[in-house]
């Protein structure tokens, strides 16, 4: 097991900087490949330039394929990734970051050697630490609100201070600053933003405000 190597610098600070744009990071997850466009735009135009889009759906490719050339100006992650060859699939149609829901060894070993840089999936102390030797720093605590939410997080920055997370899992409008208020936490991540009705129904304008509220409570 390689636990020496260190993560460039470099990748921290580039999810850092993709971070910095916004507090709150829609989860995406595409049922419909004509949504992909409207939806993204929707979220971008109400302020929120980060977007993560999960590996659920049969189209989930192609609809950040889509996306990434209809909004270049926003920052496009590929999550939900399990395995290296979905990895290699996000780093082949240009993703600007990766986030998996728990990590194995194959994914932080991939992660180290990719320059597409990763947010790994973390609940446990244990699992920090593994992350930790490879030389990650900033992490996803997921699944948050049935993990031990803010409060885990919290404890995590005793023994582990310099690490940041983006909590997802559970967030809602009404919860997001307990965490947001942590100095550990960068940003947070949710469904909430998407509300399925509101896709069924292609009620971008809906979503368009959605992002402005949480853009508008939640900034930097
Ligand atoms: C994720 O993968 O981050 C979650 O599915 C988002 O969780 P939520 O639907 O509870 O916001």
């Amino acid at each position: 097991m390689t636990i020496d190597k260190q993560l460039p610098s470099t990748r921290t600070t580039e999810l850092d900087s993709i971070c910095l744009k916004a507090e709150v990071i829609p989860v995406i997850t595409i049922e419909r490949i004509e949504d992909a466009v409207p939806l993204a735009r929707a979220l971008v135009e109400g302020g929120l330039p980060v977007l993560e889009i999960t590996l659920r759906t049969d189209c989930a490719l192609e609809a950040i394929r889509r996306m990434r050339e209809a909004l270049p100006g926003a920052s496009i992650g590929v999550g939900t990734v399990l395995t290296p060859a979905q990895y290699r699939q996000a780093e082949q149609i240009g993703a600007d970051f990766v986030v998996t829901p728990g990590a194995t060894e194959a994914l932080y070993r991939y992660g180290v050697e990719s320059s597409v840089p990763m947010l790994p999936g973390i609940s446990t102390i244990s699992e920090l630490m593994t992350g930790w030797q490879y030389g990650y720093r900033r992490f996803k605590f997921f699944p948050a609100e049935s993990s031990g939410g803010a409060k885990a997080i919290k404890s995590f920055g005793g023994p582990i201070p310099e690490a940041r997370f983006c909590p997802t899992g559970g967030i809602t409008v009404d919860n997001a600053e307990d965490y947001l208020k942590l100095p550990n936490v960068m940003c947070v991540g949710g469904s909430w933003l998407t509300p399925q009705a509101l896709v069924e129904a292609e009620d971008w304008d809906g979503i368009r405000e959605l992002a402005r509220q949480a853009a508008e409570r939640f900034h930097h």
